[in-house]
C-alpha cells in the first residue's frame, strides 16, 4: 500500500486500528454507561446491514491500509449475523487481526463458532467477581454466564484472553486486588480503565473517577507492581509485571495520562459513520454515500476526509471540553 493512500492525520498519525460498532444495544444497564430503562436506540433502517459493513471493511483493509479490526457495540454478541461478519473479515487479504469486545454473555454458546470463523482475540468486561456487586453495577444477575464466557473464550483458543475493567468509588474499588487475582488464577490479563466522560446520563464527574495513580495503590497493597519493560508504542495500556510475573496487569490511564499522541485509532458505528476519536464532536457520513451508490474508491477517500481533521487530544481538561452526544455504547469502546 502507498502511504498517502493511509488513513493519514494532520499530526501525522495513522490509523489502522478499525472499531466496528454492529450495535447501539446491550443486555446489561452498567451504570457508568447507561440508564436502568436503556436508551432510544438507533432505527433499524439505519443500521448498516452485514454486507454494508463487510464491504466498508474491505475498504479500509484493501485500500487504506487497516491492520487490526474490533468489534464492539453495545453488545455485538447480540447481532445475528455477528459470525457471518466475522469470517467474511478473516478472508480479505491482507487478512486483519480480528477481535472482539464483549460483556461476555452468550460467549459461552459462540466461542468456538468465532474461533473457527477467524476470530483471534477477546476482551471481556468484567468489574467484579463478586455477584451482589455484578448485579449493582450492570442492573443484571448474569455474572455466572460472564464467567462461562470466558472460560469457553479461553478453551476456544481466543487468547490471550484480556479481562477489562472499570472501578467505581465505592461501588468496586475495594476488589481491585481480589479482581486481579482472580484472573491471574485463570490465565486471563487484566486492564484496568480509568472511567470516561462517555455515560449516556452525563454523569461522570473527575472527582469521582477512580485514577490510574490510585489503582495502582489499590494493587500494590497485595502485590508487587514493577513496570513492564516492553515499551507501550500505541498500546493505551501500562504493563506492569505481578509479584515478579510472569502474570501482568495493565492499567489505562485515558484521562490522567492520555496516549493520544500514539493513537492509531479510527471508529465506524453501526449506523455508517465515522468517528476519528472517542470524543470527536463531528462525524462523517459513509452510510449515504454508501446507499446512493458509491464506488469503493469515494468510500476511501471519503473516509480519509474524516480522518486528516483529527485533533490532537481529547481535550478532557480543557474548560471548553464537550462530552460527545453519542454515549460509549452507541459509538464502541
Ligand atoms: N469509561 C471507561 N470505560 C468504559 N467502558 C464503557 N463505558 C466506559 C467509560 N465511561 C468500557 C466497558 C468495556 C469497554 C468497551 O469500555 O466496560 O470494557
Ligand atoms: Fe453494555 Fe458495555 Fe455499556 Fe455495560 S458498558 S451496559 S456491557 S455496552
Amino acid at each position: 500500500m502507498q502511504t498517502d493512500q493511509r488513513l493519514v492525520d494532520g499530526f501525522g498519525r495513522v490509523a489502522t486500528d478499525l472499531r466496528v460498532s454492529l450495535t447501539d444495544r446491550c443486555n446489561l444497564r452498567c451504570t457508568y454507561c447507561m440508564p436502568e430503562e436503556g436508551l432510544d436506540w438507533l432505527a433499524k433502517e439505519s443500521l448498516l446491514t452485514d454486507d454494508e459493513i463487510v464491504r466498508l471493511v474491505r475498504v479500509a483493509v484493501t485500500m487504506l491500509g487497516v491492520r487490526e479490526v474490533r468489534f464492539t457495540g453495545g453488545e455485538p454478541l447480540v447481532r445475528r449475523g455477528l459470525v457471518d461478519i466475522v469470517q467474511r473479515s478473516a478472508e480479505l487479504d491482507p487478512r486483519p487481526e480480528l477481535s472482539l469486545t464483549t460483556n461476555g454473555l452468550g460467549l459461552a454458546r459462540t466461542a468456538s463458532a468465532l474461533a473457527a470463523a477467524g476470530l483471534d482475540r477477546v476482551n471481556v468486561s468484567l468489574d467484579t467477581v463478586r455477584r451482589t456487586t455484578f448485579q449493582e453495577l450492570t442492573r443484571r444477575d448474569r455474572l455466572d454466564d460472564v464467567v462461562a464466557g470466558l472460560a469457553a473464550a479461553d478453551a476456544a483458543g481466543l487468547r490471550p484472553v484480556k479481562v477489562n475493567a472499570v472501578l467505581m468509588r465505592g461501588v468496586n474499588d475495594d476488589q481491585a486486588a481480589e479482581l486481579l487475582e482472580w484472573c491471574i488464577a485463570r490465565g486471563y490479563q487484566l486492564r484496568f480503565i480509568e472511567q470516561m466522560p462517555l455515560d449516556a446520563q452525563h454523569g461522570w464527574s473527575r472527582e469521582q473517577m477512580v485514577t490510574a495513580e490510585e489503582i495502582l495503590g489499590l494493587l500494590s497493597q497485595r502485590f508487587e507492581l514493577t513496570e513492564a519493560e516492553e515499551p507501550r508504542g500505541s498500546a493505551p495500556a501500562e504493563k506492569f509485571l505481578v509479584d515478579g510475573g510472569p502474570a501482568t496487569v495493565g492499567v489505562i490511564a485515558s484521562v490522567t495520562r492520555p496516549f493520544c499522541g500514539d493513537c492509531d485509532r479510527v471508529r465506524l458505528t453501526a449506523d455508517g459513520q465515522v468517528r476519528n476519536c472517542l470524543f470527536a464532536r463531528e462525524e462523517s457520513d459513509l452510510r449515504t454515500a454508501l446507499r446512493a451508490g458509491a464506488s469503493d474508491e469515494e468510500l476511501a477517500s471519503r473516509w480519509r476526509a474524516a480522518v486528516a481533521p483529527k485533533r490532537a487530544g481529547h481535550g478532557i481538561d480543557d474548560v471548553a471540553f464537550l462530552q460527545p452526544s453519542r454515549p460509549m455504547s452507541a459509538i464502541g469502546g
